[in-house]
């Protein structure tokens, strides 16, 4: 394990905006750095690093971190491989501590299965090169398909023995554990004799963007229609079918060169491409691609050139997943190999001039190609281009430009023959049932305590389940951001964002020392009790935790609640705070929250708001001021809800006295808050 030294000296050394910068173009602006956003496809940047707070933040996603969730987030790093990164980049040598064994266990059972399909990697290779085996049966079948020796080592290629343990038998013997030959898949678990699940068959690495290796396809070499061409290692801890790439190890710099991702079927079409001088390949190993496999390119570039084998039933099964490139923002081309043919086994006969020629000749943008193929087969018939109306503006209602879809429009209409506008109207209708859709769901997903801000009062839905409630939501000048209030509609979740306005103030002043105001009872001369108020010095945290503890108040947010626990405890544990270190323990399920609540004002610069002369409210004049104003919004804020329960347990046949009683009371507590924040609040 690495050690905790390690760990502290990696966070002090390394520089978000350095480390973010190798993979990031980032611009400077003002303080921080922003550039376009590696998670989506954006041609205006919403990424930004805040090199003061060492955080980083991508408002098109929400996500956000510190340097190591960046590379977690990024390049899919684990904690420790973030660590281990980042100690080499600073030069920083990594001291590891003695683990117990539970730590091992847990720590190390993704590491100890990298570790056993590394060396699997290596058996099946050398296997392949060096043993009379390998060579007759593997080596041999490699040839035969017209690959070089430099192209075997390129993609490692291997052989498996044709022997039920080889694999088991070697590995345990060099100390591997069972548990990890199992859990990879390479070995299948059987009580006296577990045995190899790759017996007799060349294998097929299948790497990680970073080159770790996360599973194998085994391909059979004979021709036993029964058993499955292609076998291919378990979903696991490891290998996730779906978000893996075939080939991604060995293309992801000539993709993001030629700024171009050349998209194929198998692990031979790969590899024979390769050969053929052309890198910018991947596959997806058979399948539909997922959103995952998506993304994976979509880092690299916007391009896509879907290549199709050459039978039409595979190109109209095909034909289907592309919608959901689409969606994603990127720019698809397809192009169809002749009939019979497969990229393998065209690039295999056709010398490299030729084959880019064809490529560059055949590739077809994906919806004129779509528009034109399904043309062809509805021509005379009106109910098939009824449907392919619909089909094609479906497609086109997955782009998320505006603009691109309406040129894809009049293209359509070409070659269609159909007037633009029956496509538009189609078009509006199918987007607007999309946000009908979107809609709903945010409905259900929404949060409790909403309260409507100038609208019928009637959903507020709190848990204390009023539906009744008048209040209006925070006062007028309530210290929030400014894009809350351009929509009279939109919801403002008060509690929450008082909540939310707590930590954010415990994040960024909690340490400081402020004079804030007591009130005291004391008696006068003449025997009477008065309140006298004095300044005193608190530190902004106490404060806040002593206030909210004298109202007996819990942050009703679970995740709020969390972090402001944490928080406290940090400063109660530590002399002194640093944003940089508290970062660095807070755990990882508050880390997200945290990144959002700290990057808020880098959001308002975003926005540009100055450019449009909206200002953002500056920061209050004094921290003390802002800290007394949101407990008081707060305690004004869960008293009225008070009153409004005690309202609602008035009935008209009971004594209500005491309920009345109280409620004057609160009122008058009311009154006094609102004399305090020096407005009117009018909540009835
Ligand atoms: N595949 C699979 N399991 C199978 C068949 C196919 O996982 N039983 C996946 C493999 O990743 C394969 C891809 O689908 O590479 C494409 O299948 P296919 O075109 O049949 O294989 P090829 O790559 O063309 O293999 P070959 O040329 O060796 O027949
Ligand atoms: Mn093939």
């Amino acid at each position: 394990m690495i050690s905790k030294a390690t760990i502290d000296t990696v966070f002090e050394t390394a520089r978000v905006e350095e480390v973010i910068g190798d993979f990031v173009q980032l611009k400077r602006a003002g303080s921080n750095f922003k550039g376009l956003s590696p998670f989506s496809d954006e041609r205006s940047p919403s990424f930004m690093v805040s090199p003061a707070k060492g955080i980083w933040k991508d408002f098109s996603s929400g996500k956000g971190g510190n340097a190591v969730a960046f590379l977690m987030e990024h390049s899919h790093f684990t904690y420790p491989e973030a660590i281990r990164y980042l100690a080499k980049k600073y030069n920083i040598e990594i001291e590891e501590t003695e683990q117990t064994d539970a730590e091992k266990a847990t720590m190390d059972a993704r590491e100890s299965m990298y570790l056993v399909s590394e060396f699997a990697k290596d058996y099946f290779h050398k296997t392949l090169l060096n043993t009379e085996e390998g060579k007759a049966i593997g080596f041999s079948y490699f040839k035969e398909r017209g690959f070089t020796n430099e192209t075997i080592k390129k993609f490692s290629l291997g052989y498996s023995p044709e022997t039920w343990d080889a694999l088991t038998k070697e590995a345990l013997g060099k100390g591997y554990k069972l548990e990890f030959l199992e859990s990879t898949g390479l070995t299948i678990p059987r009580e006296d004799r577990p045995f190899d699940r790759f017996k007799g068959r060349v294998m097929f690495p299948i790497q990680s963007m970073s080159g770790r290796i996360l599973g194998f396809g085994g391909r059979i070499l004979t021709n036993d229609k029964k058993a499955a061409k292609y076998l291919n290692s378990p979903e696991s801890e490891i290998y996730h079918k779906s978000k893996v790439l075939y080939g991604i190890f060995q293309a992801k710099q000539s993709i993001a060169k030629l700024n171009n991702c050349f998209l194929v079927e198998g692990y031979t079409d790969v590899i024979q491409f390769n050969q053929a001088g052309i890198e910018n390949v991947v596959a997806s190993s058979g399948t539909a691609l997922t959103p995952d496999q998506i993304r994976l390119i979509n880092r690299l570039t916007r391009n896509i050139t879907v290549l199709f084998d050459g039978d039409a039933a595979g190109l109209r099964a095909s034909i289907r997943g592309i919608d959901l490139i689409l969606e994603e923002g990127m720019n698809v081309k397809v192009c169809a190999f002749p009939d019979g043919e497969d990229p393998d086994s065209f690039a295999k006969k056709t010398p490299y001039d030729d084959l880019v020629a064809y490529l560059e000749t055949n590739a077809k943008d994906f919806i004129q190609f779509k528009a034109s193929l399904l043309m062809d087969e509805a021509k005379n018939d009106p109910i098939k281009k009824a449907d392919l109306i619909r089909d094609m503006v479906g497609s086109i209602s997955k782009i998320p430009d505006r603009i691109q879809r309406e040129v894809y429009i009049q293209e359509c209409s070409r070659i269609m023959d159909i007037s633009e506008q029956v496509l538009i109207s189609t078009l509006a209708q199918l987007i607007q049932k999309d946000i009908a859709e979107v809609a709903k769901k945010q409905k259900q997903e929404q949060k409790p305590f909403q309260v409507h801000r100038n609208q019928n009062p009637a959903n507020t839905g709190y848990s204390g389940g009023d539906p009744e409630d008048p209040r209006t939501g925070p006062p007028e000048d309530y210290p929030g951001e400014p894009g809350y209030s351009s929509e009279p509609s939109e919801k403002v979740d008060v509690l929450y964002r008082l909540e939310r306005k707590i930590i954010e103030i415990l994040l960024l002043y909690g340490d400081k020392t402020e004079e804030f105001e007591d009130v005291l009872m004391k008696t006068n001369e003449d025997g009477e009790i008065v309140n006298v108020s004095q300044m005193k010095s608190y530190k902004v945290f106490q404060r806040i935790y002593l206030s909210l503890q004298e109202d007996e108040v819990e942050l009703a947010n679970p995740m709020f609640r969390g972090i402001f626990n944490d928080l406290i405890n940090y400063y109660l544990q530590n002399e002194k705070f640093s944003l940089e270190h508290y970062l660095m323990q807070l755990p990882s399920e508050y880390a997200q929250e945290v990144t959002d609540i700290l990057m808020e004002d880098e959001r308002l610069v975003m926005h540009n708001w100055e450019g449009q002369n909206i200002f953002p409210k500056t920061k209050q004049e004094t921290v003390a001021q802002n800290v007394s104003e949101t407990i008081l919004t707060m305690r004004w804020y869960l008293v009225g809800r008070i009153i409004e329960e005690l309202k609602n347990s008035i009935s008209p046949d009971q004594d209500n006295m005491e309920s009345l009683m109280m409620i004057r009371d609160y009122n008058e507590l009311t009154r006094a808050f609102s004399k305090k924040l020096g407005r009117v609040m009018s909540r009835f």
